[in-house]
């Protein structure tokens, strides 16, 4: 199948683009159709590598109202909704609903989630449905499980053993929470523990670090330390670290160090953090969000994320990268023009990196012939535009599509 006239990347000079056999077969800025070849004439639409979820909670998804509002919308609120929810959680009523919000984010040109599933429960009902999921959605969406202890490793019955069992049973990556344990000696403890669990088994790492705005929220520095020491490096992602947003700025010249040393990824949630962090301020209010502008000037991988889709802690969202694009670079002062137009890669390859995707992604000879096409010429127009995904093609099968968003004045 022949692509003509793509805008590869925000790229000035246009491109054809040939998918054979699930991959990328050949780009190059004039190919002629063979006899007979299917061609699509993109007509200078901007092409990316699909959009990256890099940081979800699907097991709770599509569950804001039922069976009651966040009135508040307040974390605590939120918790509260959700533990009444919990109640009715059935591996069936997790696999419908996940399967609603995949398909939505499909539709919005996402092919890759990372989700965090909580863990902190004895039957591990909401685990076992994403690991049936991962399988069954395979040929549309690469699923990444996060094992997530939502109320804690140490301050939760069995919290290391639940680990261990998520472990066994086949998830991606392990999680902890540090902010959340009972003691600051909890906190470090299962930051250790969850570190070499992973290790251990040679799993990625995923920390829910120091989402709070109280500056003396210090997991970050922990986590840092242990993957230089431990050597994972890269395969340890700090999600949130809101805290930092609070520190000073002589203690983040001196944690900058190790962030750099570390080489460990970031993924800044801007939706949920600016709905939920800053509560407990009067005025000014913190917009508690983590540092993303500095981090990237020191040449920290940092990819955003949606973390809830209309659920108990955060009441809106369909799953469309788009939002979490645009909020982001307002509340992170990142609105340069080149900030704007190569923002998409929050999305797309700085995530890639986190997720270690590797060579199963991106748009090169040889890779899996996997790729969105905006209705927009280059990212930042899409943005300003909110230009829809009108395809989204997967190891050269069309997966979802949507009709151009023209909206004319009749005047
Ligand atoms: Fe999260």
């Amino acid at each position: 199948m022949l692509f003509k006239n793509a805008c590869i990347e925000n790229s000035p000079e246009l491109k054809d683009i040939r998918v054979e056999n699930g991959l990328f077969a050949e780009i190059a800025p004039s190919i002629a159709a063979k006899p007979g070849e299917e061609t699509v004439d993109l007509g200078g639409k901007l092409v990316l590598p699909p959009f990256i979820e890099s940081h979800v909670h699907l097991d709770s998804a599509l569950t804001a109202g039922d069976p009651v509002w966040n009135m508040s919308g307040t974390l605590f609120e939120g918790i509260e909704c959700w533990s009444l929810r919990k109640e009715k959680l059935t591996k069936a009523d997790v696999k419908e609903r996940v399967n609603r919000t995949v398909r939505m984010q499909a539709a919005n040109g996402v092919q890759f989630v990372r989700t965090h599933v909580d863990v902190t429960d004895p039957k591990l009902t909401a685990l076992e449905a994403m690991l049936e999921l991962r399988e069954e959605l395979r040929d549309f969406v690469q699923l990444q499980i996060v094992a997530f202890p939502q109320e804690g490793i140490l301050s939760f019955p069995n919290g290391k053993q639940l680990m261990q069992q998520a472990v066994r049973m086949g998830v991606d990556a392990v999680g902890a929470i540090p902010r959340f344990e009972f003691t600051r000696e909890y906190s470090v403890e299962s930051i250790n523990f969850a570190m070499e669990l992973a290790a251990s088994c040679d799993k990625l790492v995923d920390v829910h670090c120091d989402e709070i705005d109280d500056e003396a929220s210090r997991g970050l520095e922990t986590v840092a330390a242990r993957a230089l020491e431990m050597q994972l490096f890269d395969r340890v992602t700090a999600s949130h670290t809101t805290a930092m947003h609070s520190y000073n700025n002589a203690y983040v010249l001196r944690l900058m160090r190790l962030l750099k040393m570390s080489g460990i990824n970031f993924v800044c949630n801007p939706l949920i953090n600016t709905h939920l962090q800053g509560r407990a301020d009067s005025y000014p209010k913190r917009r508690g969000v983590t540092r993303v502008k500095e981090l990237t000037a020191a040449g920290c991988n940092v990819s955003f994320g949606h973390d809830d889709i209309f659920d108990p802690w955060y009441p809106l969202g369909n799953g469309n990268l788009r939002d979490v694009v645009f909020l982001g670079l307002h509340v992170c002062q990142m609105m340069g023009y080149e900030e704007i137009m190569n923002s998409y890669r929050f999305i797309t390859t700085n995530a890639a990196r986190t997720l270690h995707l590797g060579e199963g992604y991106g748009i090169e000879t040889g890779r899996p012939g996997s790729f969105i096409v905006l209705d927009a010429k280059n990212y930042y127009d899409a943005l300003n535009l909110n230009s829809p995904v009108l395809m989204n093609y997967r190891r050269g099968r069309l997966i979802a599509e949507s009709s151009s968003a023209e909206k004319k004045a009749l005047f």
